[in-house]
């Protein structure tokens, strides 16, 4: 295989990356990011000079560089990350939301199409996507099941809905071998600050105001990023071509918790006093649209693919918090912005 990972620079793409690079020695990644201000190749030091390995930095948008690095590379397997991730993001500045995530795989689509038309034989275009398509659920009734409607509410998941449309639509029409999964938030190293639990953190380390929108009341179904990369490894294996794959850890818990759950974790670690940190928390006005709670139901992936998570919540946040704690200066370059220099000095 011959594996175009897109976004894989960013917090999931890194160790969907690392993943295939480590497990697969005979396939050849090549990793294509733009670096927005999302990507972070310290993200992948690690692997960055292995053998199968190639990063390109460019643009999903890009018709004619993503042509030449299918050619160039002679890609088989398509692997989708890239796309603009953040909702508050969305809410400000919606337009390149739609740029990247619609038009940009809209690109790779056709692409694909064009590139493998003399057959689709050994080749997969695997599409990942965010279980906030689906919209939001009440409190303490329904999951999100690969049937449910879609009902998407903010730019973000307005614009990923329309990618897997897209998606379906090529399948559809011109017979594009795709596969789709829509996962639950993750969370995990390599994870950007400005995403509820690394920024509850990093404010915690710094003694900063912990910002809880409105009541904290909202649900998130929360996933440990490594899980949801070995989903994608047997989803890209294994999944049935035309189909949806849910992906989630049936793990719910109100913002507020996981809030004062870190405060107390990190006081422990930090060897504070218990309870100082919830002394940081602050109740700001609310997300505009925000949904009220997602549940992801995972059964179809269990089931017909074998795959559960390995990690429980429980282990899962203390690897995180650990992974912050050892790796200060990755946070400490990621807020001051020096590892955006990471690409000049290592690759140019
Ligand atoms: P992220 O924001 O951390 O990373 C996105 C990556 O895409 C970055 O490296 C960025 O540089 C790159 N990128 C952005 N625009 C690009 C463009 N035009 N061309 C090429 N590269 C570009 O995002 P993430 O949280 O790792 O999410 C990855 C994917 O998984 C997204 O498609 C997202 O919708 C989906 N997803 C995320 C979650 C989650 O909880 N984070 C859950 C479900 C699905
Ligand atoms: O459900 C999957 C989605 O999860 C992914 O598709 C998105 O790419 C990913 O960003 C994530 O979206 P959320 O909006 O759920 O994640 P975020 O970390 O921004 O917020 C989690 C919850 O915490 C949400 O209810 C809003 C709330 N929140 C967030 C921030 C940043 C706060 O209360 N305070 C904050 O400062």
């Amino acid at each position: 295989m011959n594996i175009l990972i897109t976004g894989g620079a960013g917090f999931i793409g890194s160790h969907v990356v690392r993943r295939f690079v480590k497990e697969y020695p005979t396939y050849h990644i090549v990793n294509l990011d733009a670096l927005t201000y999302a990507g972070n190749l310290e993200n992948l030091k690690d692997i960055e000079n292995q053998p199968n390995y190639t990063f390109v930095k460019g643009d999903i948008g890009d018709h004619d560089l993503i042509r030449s690095v299918f050619k160039e590379h002679d890609i088989t397997h398509v692997v989708h990350l890239a796309a603009e991730s953040h909702v508050d993001r969305s809410i400000q500045d919606p337009l390149i939301f739609l740029k990247t995530n619609i038009l940009g795989t809209a690109n790779l689509l056709q692409a694909a199409r064009e590139t493998w038309k003399d057959t689709f034989e050994g080749k997969r275009f695997y599409h990942i996507s965010t279980d906030e398509v689906y919209g939001a659920l009440e409190l303490d009734k329904g999951i999100f099941t690969e049937d449910t409607p879609y009902d998407p509410r903010s730019p973000y998941s307005a614009s990923k809905a329309s990618s897997d449309h897209l998606v379906r639509a090529y399948y559809h029409t011109y017979g594009l071998p795709i596969v789709i999964s829509n996962c639950s938030n993750n969370y995990g190293p390599n994870h950007f600050p400005e995403k509820l639990i690394p920024l509850i953190l990093n404010n915690i380390l710094h003694k900063r105001p912990l910002p809880v929108y409105g009541k904290g009341e909202n649900v998130r179904d929360w996933l440990y990023v490594e899980d949801h990369a070995r989903a994608i490894d047997v989803i890209l294996h294994k999944g049935k071509i035309g189909e949806t794959y849910n992906i989630g850890g049936h793990n719910e818990w109100k913002n507020i918790d996981i809030v004062r759950l870190l405060c107390d974790k990190m006081d422990a670690k930090l060897e504070r006093p218990i309870g100082e940190s919830r002394e940081l928390i602050t109740f700001v006005t609310d997300r505009a649209g925000h949904d009220l709670r997602y549940a992801i139901d995972a059964t179809k992936i269990e089931d017909e693919l074998g795959w559960v998570p390995q990690e429980t919540f429980e282990t899962g946040i203390d690897k995180t918090i650990d992974w912050y704690l050892s790796n200060q200066q990755w946070l400490e370059h990621v807020t001051s912005g020096a590892y955006q220099e990471y690409y000049e000095r290592m690759y140019k």
